[in-house]
């Protein structure tokens, strides 16, 4: 399915303490938000546009710059200021389109959050990833601490999925006095519909100093080596030459087979295949 994608990465990331803004910070040797950016492409987003800091734009474009359709735009003060200037960015002959929107600072998206919030779009206005209340809540109210009920909350989280043309729609309508904290809650402020589908624990906002360490942690393990071991055997029979990972080997024999034989490659094929768990080359 043809979607369009914001990526809001315009914040100064405070609450992550000092230095460069967490968006651009690297994890795994990738830009931040680079990392959505090629999940959203993997995905199949045709149009893209990323919400960037002014003073951060030579920044993003070296992050970025090499990537199929991206657009770079300024941001704004808040993030609904970036949102609207991402939503005025993307192509107009996509207005009927679903497009996504997304937290840069919640790299670990992956082509499977995409399709469950686009698949969820079509029973609905909107549609979120979000995650049930695990721990027991806690309220202070003045000197007592008070239960509230977990019953019927939900923890929002991105992507959120949405029509083009209502989300464009919905944020005219929003005031400017008032700031959302997500884009379901603009969209359900002017009467829309937003479905909820399962959110996922590894879609976090790095938000402060120990979500990075957790962050590279989990980056790491998607660095995984692995290994693969193969093995070949052909008879000798009559012949003047052996191919031997595709060299020719003058021989006063040659190896027998119904194939080429060559049991150099087939033994390579066969420890690439094992590293990849996906059977063996008499399989294939
Ligand atoms: N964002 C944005 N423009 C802003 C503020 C936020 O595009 N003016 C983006 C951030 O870059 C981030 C996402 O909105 O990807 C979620 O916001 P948050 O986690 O609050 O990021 P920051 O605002 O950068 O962080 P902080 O609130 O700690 O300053
Ligand atoms: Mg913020």
């Amino acid at each position: 399915m043809s979607f369009s994608a914001i990526v809001v990465a315009a914040g100064s990331g405070t609450r992550a303490g000092a230095g460069t803004p967490k968006a651009w910070r690297r994890l795994g040797g990738r830009a931040i938000a680079r990392w959505s950016v090629e999940a959203l492409l993997a995905a199949g987003a045709d149009d893209i546009a990323v919400a960037v800091a002014p003073d951060m734009i030579e920044t993003a474009r070296s992050a970025l710059g090499e990537l199929p359709n991206i657009t770079l735009v300024e941001g704004g003060a808040t993030r609904s200021a970036s949102v609207r200037a991402a939503i005025t960015a993307l192509s107009p002959h996509r207005r009927d389109q679903p497009v996504l929107v997304h937290d840069a600072a919640r790299p670990f998206l992956t082509r499977d959050h995409v399709s469950q919030a686009l698949a969820a779009l079509t029973q609905a206005d909107g549609a979120i990833l979000a995650l049930p209340l695990a721990d027991t809540l806690k309220r202070q109210a003045g000197p007592r601490l008070e239960t509230p009920s977990r019953e019927g909350l939900w923890r929002a989280q991105t992507p959120q999925a949405f029509r083009h043309d209502q989300l464009a729609a919905a944020y005219a309508a929003w005031p400017d006095d008032q700031e959302p904290t997500d884009d379901a809650q603009v969209v359900t402020a002017a009467g829309g519909s937003v479905a909820i589908c399962p959110g996922d624990p590894l879609l976090f906002k790095l938000t402060y100093p120990e979500d990075f360490a957790m962050a590279e942690r989990l980056a790491a393990g998607a660095r995984l080596v692995r290994t693969g071991q193969g093995f070949d055997a052909h008879r000798w029979g009559p012949g003047d030459a052996v191919w031997l990972c595709g060299v020719r080997i003058d021989h006063d024999q040659t190896l027998i087979g119904h194939s080429d034989a060559d049991a150099g490659l087939h033994a390579l094929t066969d420890a690439l295949l094992g590293a990849i768990g996906a059977g063996d080359i008499g399989e294939h």
